[in-house]
């Protein structure tokens, strides 16, 4: 282990939201640490308000209350950057703009030993770039903690072209002994997390552009049956429309302007007004006091279906069917059919989307009365089922197919006919970039797993659901969608690879 001894003194600058974050981590691992920030008085203010949260937490028992009290005793505000001479590590939270940056560590060089490692916490600007003038930039990385710093456990470590290999394993190494779960990457736009997660939110975004769901809905669907902590409205809701629309925006600009990434029309309109979300008191829901929770539009109840048929082993007819028996509603288990239906209710026939259109499904098959269903994380314990109509389906059938998911204990959401679904559309989109990530070596298949559950609380990493449902079931839903939209969706160099060698990824 290569971690920064904890007697050794440990500089932040920059007192705002994520260096009072950082400091707080630092000393609660038993460091000395020095806060600076040029705004007159913000160190001081800073080391109140840790104090303050530490006093609650150690009276709410969540933190040793002795540990708590050295750590506000180690926490010390300097006046001038001379002040962090004695320093082994230096970690940088001010304003993230390039010229700030280089310019604090051009003059930090004069002040540190040699030996003292210096580290950014940057989300987006190139670590390469900030180390470029330095004397020694081979003693810079990345440190990226996530808000709440504190509470978050990921920390992704980034190397620029000049980070000696040596320092990114002490910062990784220290990291983890400050209790954080560190990964690996190189120094690319977005990292892992801030490119990796860019489809969770454009593809919601593109749906309610397409007019397929409604915000609430498209929210109740990522949670219901996608598995995830929050749906993407709220999400952009909280951490900002403004915040989540620049970062989108510098990962398309850092990309040449990649289709993958275009930025959102919605999203833009919601800046544009004002609505940036929990902040503003307005996103794309309504924060005001006594404003109404949104509600999803669901299916409303529909008969049982007098024929209920399931078809195959795959796991949503297994689940339907479990699921089925645990309501004791009768059904018959046919084989496998050629065409891969996964359920008949009545005249109706439902199938797992494939990334084309219930519409052209039912063009192609020459059956009318045919009905998509989406992925879910688990279709045994999903509350919620989106539902897609062929445009020729009939009525009746409509209200077969859902009467059958009701029976099954399902809430049903019906989705206007776009390609691919939500979460579906959604997941492939994500395992593509998780796959393309690494196979650019930014970092490690289990790095990009591990970065997506912990840095935005993935029920499953990328590349794990990429495994479970089949590199060849990504690889025709994107194509699909590739058919329909355009370069957008072009599965990745590594998706194909997979999907010809049936070899995964991140197996040599
Ligand atoms: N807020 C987040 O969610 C988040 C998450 C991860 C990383 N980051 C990154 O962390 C950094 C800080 O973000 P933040 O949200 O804490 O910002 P913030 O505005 O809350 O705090 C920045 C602080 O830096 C101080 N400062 C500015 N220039 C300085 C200088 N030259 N020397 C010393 N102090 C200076 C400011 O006075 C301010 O107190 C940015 O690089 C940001 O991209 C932010």
């Amino acid at each position: 282990m290569a971690t920064l001894d904890s007697q050794r003194a440990v500089a932040v600058i920059g007192a705002g939201t994520m260096g009072a974050g950082i400091a707080q981590v630092a000393a609660m691992a038993g460091h000395p640490v020095i806060l600076y920030d040029t705004r007159e008085g913000a160190a001081a203010q800073a080391i109140a308000g840790i104090g303050k949260t530490l006093q609650t937490l150690a009276s709410r028992q969540k933190v040793d209350s002795a540990q708590a009290a050295r750590a506000v005793a180690a926490l010390k505000p300097a006046q001038t950057l001379a002040d962090l001479a004695d320093c082994g590590l230096v970690v940088e939270a001010i304003v993230e703009r390039l010229d700030a940056k280089a310019q604090l560590f051009a003059a930090l060089e004069d002040i540190v030993s040699p030996a003292c490692l210096l580290a950014t916490n940057t989300s987006s600007i190139p670590v390469t770039a900030i180390g470029a003038a330095l004397k020694h930039p081979g003693r810079l990385g990345g440190m990226h903690f996530f808000n709440p710093a504190p509470r978050l456990p990921l920390v992704e470590i980034i190397s620029g072209l000049d980070t000696r290999p040596d320092t990114a394993q002490c910062l990784f190494d220290t990291a983890f002994a400050w209790g954080k779960s560190p990964v690996r990457a190189r120094s690319t736009p977005g990292f892992i997390v801030n490119r990796v997660a860019r489809p969770f939110y454009g593809e919601g975004l593109r749906l309610l552009q397409e007019q397929a769901v409604d915000a609430a809905t498209l929210d109740y669907i990522a949670r219901a049956c996608g598995g995830f902590r929050m749906g993407p409205c709220e999400l952009t809701d909280l951490i900002g429309q403004d915040v989540n629309a620049a970062v989108s925006r510098s990962v398309w600009a850092a990309f040449h302007h990649a289709p993958r990434f275009e930025p959102s029309l919605v999203q833009q309109e919601l800046v544009d007004g004002g609505r940036l979300g929990r902040k503003a008191g307005r996103g794309f829901f309504d924060y005001a006091d006594g404003a109404p929770a949104p509600a999803p539009s669901l299916a409303a109840s529909q008969p049982r279906p007098d024929v209920i048929a399931l078809f195959g082993g795959s796991p949503l007819a297994q689940a339907l069917g479990s699921r089925l028996r645990a309501a004791g509603v009768p059904f018959q288990a046919c084989a496998e059919r050629g065409d891969g239906r996964v359920a008949q209710a009545d005249e109706a026939l439902l199938y797992l989307t494939d990334g084309r259109s219930a519409t052209q499904r039912a063009h192609d098959l020459g059956q009318p009365a045919t009905l998509l269903l989406d992925l879910s994380l688990d279709p045994a314990t999903a509350r919620c089922m989106p539902l897609a109509a062929a445009r020729q389906c009939p009525p009746a059938a409509v209200a077969a197919a859902t009467g059958l998911l009701q029976a099954a204990g399902l809430d049903v959401a019906p989705i206007r006919d776009v390609p691919g679904m939500v979460v579906m559309r959604t997941v492939a989109m994500l395992a593509n970039e998780a796959l393309d990530t690494v196979s650019q070596g930014v970092c490690s298949a289990a790095d990009v797993d591990q970065a997506m559950r912990l840095g935005v609380n993935y029920p499953l990493g990328p590349l794990a659901w990429c495994a479970r449902i089949g590199a060849d079931t990504v690889g025709t839903v994107l194509t699909h969608l590739h058919a329909a939209y355009g370069e957008r969706y072009l599965p990745c160099a590594a998706l194909k690879s997979s999907i010809y060698s049936g070899i995964p990824l991140h197996v040599a």
